[in-house]
């Protein structure tokens, strides 16, 4: 038998046990044993980010996770998670919508853009309420205006994008002169005497005073009533919209070399080592 056969992984299921803490932390959660759909039958660890993992009981856990690694067969996750389902070579908005985006976040994002249209919005605001909270649906919640709105900025109207980045901000604050009250969804999530950082308040002044207000505004409005679990939209009826709002890029997103790609390839492959 040469080395190079003997390098291989092997083709059956090592019954490597996880060492106690593991178990006990529940961290085998985030190591996959190989499964029928493994390609090369080995464990693949993953190892949350660290700002999935900073402040909570998992950090206390990380060097355990690491040293699974150096058990035979056992690798970091790299490329496609089989859990997940497979993207295509060259993926458009619709592929994370549907392949990528939870079922809570993919039907508020849906809902919100209906009810934009609904209300006889224009395509702009109709696109920013569809985009608003990608970076929550798909790569990270803190500050997930200004990340959301990074992710789109190479293909949308610079309007769309600067309102999808201010709405974090303008949800806070109340417009009575539109009607817009506090969430009470905000006073059920952070408690009832929650107040926002000075940057928040900033943020929301400066917008306060832009030309583009009402359409960040906008999102905020049509942002509220569009949690229902019973209300079922498709993708397909804002493919119109996307076509004429979105500039998807030939090698698709993730590929074009675009100072964002990184950001939509993280959510192709958010289980990578490195
Ligand atoms: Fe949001
Ligand atoms: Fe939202």
């Amino acid at each position: 038998m040469s080395e190079s056969t003997e390098a291989r992984p092997s083709s059956r299921v090592l019954p490597h046990e996880l060492p106690a803490s593991l178990r006990e932390a529940g961290l085998d959660n985030w190591i996959r044993e190989p499964l029928d759909d493994a390609v090369d039958r080995r464990r693949r660890i993953i190892v949350p980010p660290a700002a999935a993992m900073a402040g909570t009981s998992l950090n206390a856990y990380k060097g355990d996770l690491l040293a699974e690694a150096r058990h035979p067969d056992t690798v970091f996750m790299m490329g496609d998670n089989p859990a997940l389902p497979t993207m295509p070579e060259r993926p458009v908005v619709k592929d994370f919508f549907l392949l990528r985006f939870g079922p809570i976040a993919r039907r508020h994002l849906l809902q919100s853009a209906r009810v934009a249209r609904e209300n006889g919005l224009g395509e702009k605001v109709i696109t920013a309420c569809l985009l608003h909270d990608i970076a929550i649906a798909g790569l990270l919640s803190a500050n997930h205006g200004y990340w959301g709105a990074q992710m789109v900025a190479p293909y949308v109207d610079e309007e769309v994008r600067w309102a999808i980045e201010k709405h974090e901000a303008l949800r806070y604050f109340p417009d009575e002169s539109v009607g817009y009250t506090y969430p009470e969804a905000y006073i059920d999530y952070f408690g009832p005497d929650y107040s926002p950082p000075d940057y928040i308040r900033r943020e929301h002044e400066a917008a306060r005073r832009h030309r583009w207000y009402m359409t960040s505004r906008l999102i905020t409005i049509n942002d509220i009533y569009s949690f229902d679990p019973d209300v079922v939209v498709d993708f397909d009826e804002f493919e119109d919209v996307v076509g004429r709002n979105f500039r998807q890029p030939d090698e698709g997103l993730g590929f074009d070399g675009s100072p964002v790609a990184h950001m939509w390839r993280t959510m192709i492959w958010p289980n990578n080592f490195l």
